[in-house]
């Protein structure tokens, strides 16, 4: 476990001064150009999958996409995509949450999630929490259980996690990285 830490660790840049001055931004490009490190994300995230014994896989518009759907096959789970709003075509449910700067709003189509499913939300950054607490929010409104939420990276300066924890009522958060 301690050879994937740092195999991830290697693979993420940091890039300083994006997309403004003063943020350092964690690109996560050159992981998911190795794949001997994505394999091994996605394998870490499924494991996560199975022990908290997730039904399905939520993942967050765009990265966690890229994250979550491969760890749902992984899984042998079914994906389901939270996007931002405007982008499903069936009948939604909306949450909107603050941003430093104005608001975002995300959805997922209703029908996806039922009461018997158990739902691990995958994501790439848990930064200040708001995306994963409005994905926390889409689920429970749609009736089903939260086994948890996966990320990658925890920005823990952020202050994410405490902000989640009201939302997560007992359910787990997982970092595979806290930088
Ligand atoms: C980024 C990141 C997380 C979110 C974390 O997504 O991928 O989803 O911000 O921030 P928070 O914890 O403060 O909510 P973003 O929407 O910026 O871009 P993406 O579409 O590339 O995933
Ligand atoms: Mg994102």
């Amino acid at each position: 476990l301690a050879g994937t830490t740092q195999l991830l660790l290697s693979r993420i840049r940091d890039v300083p001064d994006y997309p403004e001055p003063g943020v350092m931004f964690k690109d996560i490009t050159p992981l998911l150009a190795d794949p001997e490190a994505f394999a091994a994300l996605t394998e870490a995230l499924a494991d996560l999958a199975v022990r908290h014994g997730a039904t399905k896989i939520v993942g967050l518009e765009a990265r966690g996409f890229i994250l979550g759907a491969p760890v749902a096959l992984r899984a042998g789970l079914g994906f389901i995509p939270v996007r931002k709003a405007g982008k499903l075509p069936g009948a939604t449910l909306s949450q909107s949450y603050d941003l430093e700067y104005g608001s975002a709003e995300i959805e997922v189509h209703a029908e996806d999630l039922a009461a018997d499913d158990r739902v691990l939300v995958v994501d790439d950054v848990l930064a200040t929490g708001g995306t994963a607490e409005a994905s926390l929010r889409l689920i429970r409104r749609a009736g089903a259980q939260v086994a948890g939420v996966a990320v990658l990276m925890e920005l823990g300066f952020l202050g994410g996690r405490g902000k989640l924890e009201t939302a997560l009522e007992g359910a787990p958060l997982e970092a595979l990285l806290t930088v």
